[in-house]
């Protein structure tokens, strides 16, 4: 059973992420503009504040974290509440970072969304070791959904509005991205694939948005598992934990009714699953400037 480990809500929970260097898990809430982090033994609970809507975070390697901010990418110090902004990152005209995450080699891959959420005028950067945003792709509604497959060969990408999750074959050494193709396609009735993290067996678990579920794909994209969340709406998840095998889900309560809200005081909450397999380590990313 899913088993809900901080009973405040997220208004837009995402962003899992489990820090092995401190053995505490972060996430954010993007429309309340915060960053969270709880240490699970302890229970110890922090959160911050940061000056524009949060789309993603990863681990950075000169300590804290690298943020996507809605229009900039920031280097930021939890201990010190400093953030550095990192130059060339500022994107403009009717969107926002979003989903991202960090490749084996430290690279930050990050999508745009459509504020509309309607137009595919998003795009997928990669913020390379040398801190140059490069763009990778276009025409995305909603970035969401990253993750890479444990032989390095294929990453997966998703644009939620269209409820498909695609994957291109990776190039772990160049960090070049081709032959984008259909992985999964989420069922109308099934609400919108949101954001995935991958196993070290290779399958793919993508929270569903509105869906209330977190299904887990295999290798070929066939439906391996589903695993009902016991909020409407799931965002993301992240494998963490001392042993890595705890599953962790962020949800939100922005789009749902007050009746709904009032039915299951879970919705926005936070759950962990324990899980037979593991996850691996989060990368930070690596900066060679
Ligand atoms: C975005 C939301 C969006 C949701 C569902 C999230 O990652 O931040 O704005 O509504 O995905 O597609
Ligand atoms: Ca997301």
């Amino acid at each position: 059973m899913m088993q809900c480990i901080v009973d405040r809500p997220n208004v837009l929970g995402e962003s899992p992420l489990w820090d092995y260097r401190e053995e505490r898990l972060y996430w954010i809430d993007i429309e309340s503009k915060q960053i969270h982090a709880l240490k699970l033994d302890s229970g110890e609970y922090a959160v911050w504040s940061v000056p524009s809507r949060p789309g993603s975070i990863a681990l950075h390697d000169n300590g804290g974290l690298l943020v996507a901010l809605s229009n900039e990418l920031v280097h930021f110090l939890p201990q010190s509440g400093k953030i550095m902004p990192i130059e060339g990152t500022r994107i403009e005209g009717g969107v926002r970072f979003n989903d991202g995450k960090c490749d084996s080699k430290g690279r930050f891959w990050v999508g745009s969304m459509d504020l509309k959420e309607k137009n595919p005028i998003g795009i997928l950067y990669c913020l390379d070791n040398k801190g140059r945003l490069i763009q990778k792709d276009q025409e995305i509604v909603i970035s969401n959904g990253l993750g890479w497959s444990p032989d390095q060969k294929t990453m997966y990408f998703t644009d939620s509005p269209k409820r498909i999750l695609y994957r291109y074959d990776f190039n772990l050494e160049t960090g070049a991205i081709s032959n984008r193709r259909i992985f999964a396609q989420v069922p109308d009735d099934a609400g919108y694939p949101d954001g995935l993290c991958v196993d070290q067996a290779g399958y793919v678990w993508s929270a569903h948005f509105m869906g209330g579920r977190v299904t887990r794909y295999a290798p070929d994209g066939t439906i391996d598992q589903v695993l009902q969340v016991p909020a409407l709406c799931p965002t993301s998840c992240c494998m963490g934990g001392k042993e890595g095998n705890q599953l962790f889900v962020t949800t939100a309560t922005r789009d749902l009714t007050p009746e709904q809200l009032i039915e299951n005081p879970l919705n926005g909450k936070l759950f962990r699953l324990e899980l037979n397999v593991k996850g691996d380590k989060d990368v930070p990313y690596k900066t060679l400037k």
